[in-house]
C-alpha cells in the first residue's frame, strides 16, 4: 500500500527522502513521486513504476538542495498509475503540496463541491481533492495548521497526511486518522514516514501519531497539536530498529532470510509462553471462569493469516472442545451475525493495517465480544481494538510474501490451544506434556529442513515451467494447500489451486493430465494418510505428476509420486509447522528461477489498507 515520508532540516532531503521510500518499498507500490522545497519554489518529480525510475527523474535535476520535502510511493486505488495520479498532489494556486496514505471516502462530494466553486482537478485520486479542500479552508484561517485541521473536519475515511505550504517554508505538517503515521526527531532534522524502517539511520527518538492529532515539524523541532488546535506534549520514545532487521543478511532475497528466521522465532515464542511446563498468557485478559463460559471463538483473518486461522480452528477445537468458526475477514462485516453471548473473537493480522480485519473486529467488538488480536505489530491499529493482544515477536516482515509471520501465527495458534486446554482442563496432563515436549523438538526439525535444500531446488528446477499446479491435503494440512499455493502464485505467477483431497474427484479431478502437478502434503498417523495415498492413486490413473511432502519413510511412495520432498517425523497435528517450510521453499526458488521480483511481486501490497 501507499507509503509517505518527509523531512525538514539540514541535510540534503531528496536523498533522505528517496532512501525512505526504498525501506518502504515492501509494501508495494506502482508510482513514486517527491516534492521539494528550495527557496520557497516547490519542485516536483513523479514516476511510474518501480522507485528506480524516480531516481532517473532526480538524477535529472541534480542541481535541487532543499531542507524540507515529501516523499509517496503508491498502490493505485483512485486511477490508474500514472504520473497525472502519482503524488505529491498540488492545490490549483500552486501553493499547498501534499501526499496522502489511505482513502477520502466522501472525496466524490467534496470534489463537486470544490468543482461548483470553480476549483479544478487533473487527476482522478482522492488525494488531489485533500490538497484543494486545504487550499479552500486557507481562505477563512487564520494559520496553515488550522487550515489543515478545517479541512480534517470534512473528510471521511482513512489518510496519513504530509503537507508544505509554500507561505510557511519553515514548517511540515504531519496529520492522520485510521492509517499509521510517526514523527521523530533527529540531529539533522525532523522525519515523518508510515513504518519506522523510513526513520532508521535518521532519527533518535519518536513517536506515532494519535487519530486527529497533527504535528508540526520545524528544522529545530516539532509541536504537537489536537484537533481543536491546542498543544500538548507527546512522549517520544527510542527508535531501536537495527539495520541487520533492514537488510538481507547475506541472503539473495529478504524472503529467504525470513524462511530461515522462522527456527529462532518458533524458539522464542515457546520461551516466552512456556514456563515449567505450563502456558502462562498474561496478556490474554479473561479469566479461567470466562474461558470455561467460553460458546463459541470466531477467527477472522485475510490471506495467509486466514490459513493460520484455519489450522488455529482445527488444534482448537481438537484440544479445547470449543467450535471455532473461521471467516474471511472481508465477509464477516458484510453479513448478519445471530447474537451470541461469551464469544471470544480472534482478529490475526501480520501488519495489523488490514482494512478488512480492523472492520471486522470493530463489528464483533459492538456486539460485546472480547476481542483477541494476534499481530506482529503491537503498534498497529487493529490493537487499537483489542481487549488482549498477542504480539508475535517475528521483528520486521520485509518481504510481500509472509512467511515467518504465518509461522509465528501457527505456533501462536498451538499455545492458545494449549493455553484454552489447560485452563478448560479438557485433555489428560500427559497428553499436553507430550505436545508441549513435541513442540520443543520443532526449532531443530525446521533447521534440519532449512539445512539441506537441494531436493526442493532440484524439484523447483524440475516444474518452474508448468503452467498450473494443484496441491491436496487433508485434515490440518488442507491449510497447509492453501498456503503454498497461494505462495506459489503470488510469487511465481503460476496458477495454483489447493482442495481437500476428497475434492478431487468431485470436479477438478477433469484438469488432470500429463501437465499438471499435484503436490500431496500427507502425513502418517491419521486416516488421511491412506485416503490421500488413495487420492494420489486417482491423479496417477489420470497422469498428472506427483510430488509428496511428507515425514513418512515409505519406500513404496518413489513408485507412487515423482518426487518426494521428506520432512521431519511430527505428530500430524504439528505438523503444519514443518510440512510449510518445502512448500515455501518450492515458491521461492521457482519464482527466483522465472527471475520474479521475489520480495516484490507485482500488484501486491505488504499491508491492505483498502476494503
Ligand atoms: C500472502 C500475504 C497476504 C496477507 C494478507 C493479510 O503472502 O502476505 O495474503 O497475509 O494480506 O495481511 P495481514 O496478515 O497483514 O492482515
Amino acid at each position: 500500500m501507499c507509503g509517505v515520508v518527509g523531512f525538514i532540516g539540514s541535510e540534503n532531503t531528496a536523498e533522505i527522502l528517496f532512501n525512505g521510500l526504498k525501506t518502504l518499498e515492501y509494501r508495494g507500490y506502482d508510482s513514486a513521486g517527491l516534492a521539494l522545497c528550495q527557496n520557497n519554489s516547490f519542485h516536483i518529480l513523479k514516476a511510474v513504476g518501480k522507485l528506480e525510475n524516480l531516481l532517473r527523474e532526480m538524477q535529472k535535476n541534480t542541481s535541487l538542495d532543499a531542507t524540507m520535502g515529501i516523499g509517496h510511493i503508491r498502490w493505485a486505488t483512485h486511477g490508474a498509475p500514472s504520473l497525472a495520479n502519482a503524488h505529491p498532489h498540488i492545490s490549483n494556486d500552486g501553493k499547498t503540496v501534499l501526499v496522502h496514505n489511505g482513502i477520502i471516502e466522501n472525496y466524490k462530494e467534496l470534489k463537486a463541491d470544490l468543482s461548483a466553486k470553480g476549483y479544478r482537478f487533473s487527476s482522478d485520486t482522492d488525494t488531489e481533492v485533500a490538497v484543494v479542500q486545504i487550499e479552500d479552508e486557507l481562505k477563512s484561517a487564520a494559520s496553515f495548521p488550522q487550515a489543515v485541521r478545517q479541512a480534517m473536519q470534512k473528510f471521511r475515511g482513512a489518510f496519513a497526511f504530509l503537507i508544505m505550504n509554500k507561505d510557511n517554508p519553515q514548517m511540515l505538517v504531519a496529520a492522520k486518522r485510521n492509517a499509521p503515521l510517526l514523527v521523530g526527531r533527529g540531529e539533522k532534522g525532523m522525519m515523518a514516514a508510515s513504518d519506522v524502517p523510513a526513520l532508521a539511520g535518521h532519527v533518535s527518538k519518536f513517536a506515532y501519531l494519535d487519530d486527529d492529532e497533527l504535528a508540526l515539524l520545524s528544522p529545530q523541532g516539532m509541536v504537537f497539536q489536537n484537533a481543536q488546535g491546542s498543544v500538548f506534549t507527546k512522549p517520544l520514545q527510542v527508535l531501536s530498529l537495527s539495520q541487520e532487521a533492514l537488510s538481507k543478511n547475506g541472503f539473495d532475497h529478504f524472503m529467504l532470510k525470513e524462511i530461515n528466521e522462522q527456527p529462532a522465532i518458533v524458539r522464542s515464542l515457546l520461551q516466552r509462553f512456556l514456563v515449567q511446563g505450563k502456558i502462562v498468557m498474561p496478556s490474554f485478559n479473561l479469566s479461567a471462569q470466562e474461558i470455561e463460559n467460553l460458546t463459541k471463538i470466531e477467527i477472522v483473518a485475510c490471506g495467509t493469516s486466514l490459513h493460520a486461522a484455519t489450522v488455529g480452528k482445527y488444534v482448537i477445537e481438537e484440544l479445547a472442545d470449543i467450535p471455532v468458526e473461521v471467516e474471511a475477514a472481508s465477509e464477516y462485516i458484510y453479513r448478519k451475525h445471530p447474537k451470541n453471548n461469551n464469544i471470544l473473537l480472534i482478529g490475526v493480522s501480520q501488519s495489523g493495517e488490514t482494512a478488512d480485519t480492523i472492520s471486522a473486529v470493530k463489528l464483533a467488538k459492538q456486539r460485546g465480544a472480547h476481542v483477541l488480536v494476534l499481530t506482529n505489530r503491537e503498534d498497529s491499529s487493529l490493537v487499537r481494538f483489542a481487549d488482549s493482544v498477542l504480539g508475535l515477536n517475528a521483528g520486521l516482515e520485509i518481504s510481500v510474501a509472509a512467511t515467518k509471520s504465518y509461522t509465528a501465527q501457527l505456533m501462536m495458534f498451538y499455545l492458545l490451544a494449549l493455553y484454552l486446554t489447560q485452563e478448560r482442563k479438557t485433555q489428560q496432563h500427559d497428553v499436553l506434556q507430550k505436545l508441549q515436549k513435541n513442540l520443543m523438538a520443532v526449532p531443530v526439525q525446521m533447521e534440519e529442513i532449512l539445512a539441506d535444500t537441494k531436493s526442493v531446488q532440484r524439484c523447483a528446477e524440475k516444474y518452474a515451467k508448468a503452467q498450473d499446479f494443484i496441491y491436496v491435503s487433508r485434515g490440518v494440512n488442507v491449510a497447509t494447500a492453501l498456503e503454498g499455493a497461494l505462495k506459489l502464485k503470488e510469487i511465481s505467477y503460476i496458477n495454483a489451486n489447493a482442495y481437500p483431497a476428497g475434492e478431487l474427484k468431485h470436479g477438478p479431478i477433469a484438469l488432470l493430465d500429463e501437465k499438471m502437478p499435484v503436490l500431496s502434503v500427507l502425513m502418517p498417523g491419521s486416516p488421511n494418510y491412506d485416503k490421500l495415498l488413495s487420492n494420489s492413486q486417482e491423479a496417477k490413473a489420470r497422469h498428472a505428476r506427483l510430488i509428496a511432502v511428507t515425514s513418512a519413510r515409505d519406500k513404496n511412495l518413489k513408485s507412487l509420486f515423482d518426487d518426494v520432498l521428506q520432512v521431519p517425523e511430527v505428530p500430524e497435528i504439528l505438523s503444519p509447522l514443518t510440512a510449510n517450510i518445502p512448500l515455501q521453499l518450492l515458491a521461492y526458488f521457482m519464482a527466483n528461477k522465472l527471475g520474479r521480483d521475489v520480495d516484490k511481486p507485482r500488484n501486491l501490497a505488504k499491508s491492505v489498507t483498502v476494503e
